[in-house]
């Protein structure tokens, strides 16, 4: 049983109006079709196919970063951190921030946040009335204003250490929306002790056609996604001390001993990743 230490809040509207364009697909939904979720329409579909076709190794890129998820959550919950604000979160599925860092810390607390409705539906559906955890539609490129929603300081004290979790979204902000300083935005504000774990489309890896992804992802209400480079992504995660083995391909961030009888296969590609520590 979880002690409740929220307290009681108003439930946050399940969309903000206006944001709603159901007749374009959206990432949060064309991830989940890559993941084999249900969560989506069929322009979700229609576009996550074509990314199929374009590359192949499309799925195996979404669930390793899926993965990296889970490690990071579970790493940062055995080296003490309880809080969590997960941006982009995405629309819930298997292995939730909340219920992977509760395995190893029952009390830990989490804040998602997405911009997309669906997710935030989604979260809000899953999550119910689950103390400690909250979910909210807001625009992580404003990092004061996430701060001050009362769905996130309801559920995090920011006086304690906060695991910033930006999964696969920064590729989602462009340049001119500068993602170094959005990231600042958030690292100025934790205190010592907070941790951040970034995982991000790579831009300069042969194995994937990016250029394709990027192109398709025109389709997105919010633009076409950034790939970046190694380089550009070691200027993003410069503001914490990362831990070991530093940036580097997601599947490549502490990977889990292979089950008994498996092989390693050859890690795949497509994001790179990197957690570290404030102060
Ligand atoms: C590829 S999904 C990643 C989901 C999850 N973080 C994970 O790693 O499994 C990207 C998510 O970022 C969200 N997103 C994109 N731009 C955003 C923004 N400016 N603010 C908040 N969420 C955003 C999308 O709606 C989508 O749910």
């Amino acid at each position: 049983m979880v002690e409740d230490l929220s307290p009681a809040r108003p439930r946050p509207a399940l969309a903000v109006p206006g944001t709603e364009d159901f007749d374009r697909p959206s990432s949060a939904r064309v991830y989940d079709f890559l993941l084999g979720g249900t969560s989506h329409g069929a322009v979700d579909r229609e576009l996550g196919r074509e990314m199929v076709k374009a590359v192949p190794l499309v799925v195996e890129i979404a669930r390793e970063n899926r993965s990296f998820l889970r490690r990071v959550v579970t790493f940062l919950a055995r080296a003490g951190v309880d809080q969590f604000l997960d941006l982009g979160s995405g629309i819930p599925t298997m292995g939730n921030t909340h219920e992977i860092a509760r395995r190893v810390l029952p009390h830990a607390r989490v804040a998602y946040v997405d911009v997309d409705p669906v997710a935030v539906a989604h979260g809000e559906l899953l999550l119910g009335d689950c103390p400690g955890v909250s979910v909210s539609w807001a625009d992580l490129r404003d990092p004061e204003q996430v701060l001050a929603t009362s769905a996130v300081t309801d559920v995090l004290d920011p006086s304690r250490p906060v695991a910033v979790l930006l999964c696969s979204v920064l590729q989602h902000v462009a340049d001119a929306d500068d993602p170094a300083s959005v990231v600042a935005g958030y690292l100025e504000r934790a205190v010592p002790g907070s941790a951040l774990a970034v995982s991000h489309l790579s831009g300069d890896d042969a194995r994937v056609d990016v250029g394709s992804l990027r192109a398709l992802s025109l389709a997105y209400p919010g633009g076409g996604v950034t790939p970046r480079s190694a380089s550009e992504l070691a200027t993003i995660v410069d503001g914490v001390r990362l831990v070991d083995p530093g940036l580097v391909y997601a599947a490549q961030w502490r990977p889990e001993p292979p089950r008994p009888g498996r092989s390693v296969g050859e890690p795949c590609c497509g994001h790179r990743a990197a957690v570290g520590f404030v102060g």
